[in-house]
């Protein structure tokens, strides 16, 4: 089971990626977390690069391709040796995240971001995707609260530092892909206290999952 998690800055994803990991694991399933940008070794250097708040002169097609080559490298070298040993595998941000950044919010042509993913991803698509969705201007005040007080590095602020305008064009695009595949999707309202996101998602994860893993 391919399960990823997805959200605008400062949804909460990576907090909730605790209570999910803690949840599955009373469960006995055998999970695995990791991320993108960066769930490898090469994919931590292209992380930096994507993610430096120096390289604003970054054009969009050549981001794409960063996200791309970071992808490849995880979903041949992690994502599928995992999925094959029947590992439940849960991904902070994937595939969604470039229709919805690179396509939705900086106007690359997603057609084209959707025949790269056929033509070297296999077109691996998650089984379920949980949609953190929060007001961006309240996002972006947390991501900049956690820089602040370093629970978040400041070496990785390039998305931070895009307008409101931008982040409002995520968001929609997000709402847009769950409006479109609404038995993949899950739309959690992420402006809730962090227990009661937390009790929701286990909701969702009952329903996906079988209560007892099979010996
Ligand atoms: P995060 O790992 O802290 O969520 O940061 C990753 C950033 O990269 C976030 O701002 C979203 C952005 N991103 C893209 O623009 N395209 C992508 O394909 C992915 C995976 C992330």
């Amino acid at each position: 089971m391919f399960i990823t998690l997805e959200g605008i800055e400062g949804a909460g994803k990576t907090t909730q990626l605790q209570n999910i990991i803690a949840y599955l694991g009373r469960r006995g399933y055998e999970c695995v977390t990791t991320r993108e940008p960066g769930g490898t070794a090469i994919g931590a250097q292209i992380r930096a690069i994507l993610l430096d708040p120096g390289n604003h002169a970054l054009d969009a097609t050549a981001e794409l391709l960063l996200y791309v080559a970071d992808r490849v490298q995880h979903v041949r070298t992690v994502i599928q040796p995992h999925l094959a040993a029947g590992r439940v595998v849960l991904c902070d941000r994937f595939f969604d995240a470039t229709l919805v950044y690179q396509g939705y919010a900086r106007g690359v042509d997603q057609g084209l971001i959707r025949e790269l993913h056929r033509l070297v991803c296999d077109d691996l698509r998650p089984d379920a995707t949980l949609l953190f969705d929060l007001d961006p201007a309240v996002g972006l005040a947390r991501a900049w609260r956690q820089v602040h007080s370093g629970g978040r590095t400041d070496a990785e602020t390039r998305f931070e530092q895009e307008k409101l305008a931008f982040h409002q064009r995520v968001r929609a695009g997000y709402l847009d892909m769950a409006r479109l595949e609404p038995r993949r999707y899950w739309v959690i309202d992420a402006g809730e206290d962090a227990r009661t996101v937390a009790r929701t998602v286990e909701t969702i994860l009952a329903s996906l999952l079988p209560a007892t893993v099979d010996p």
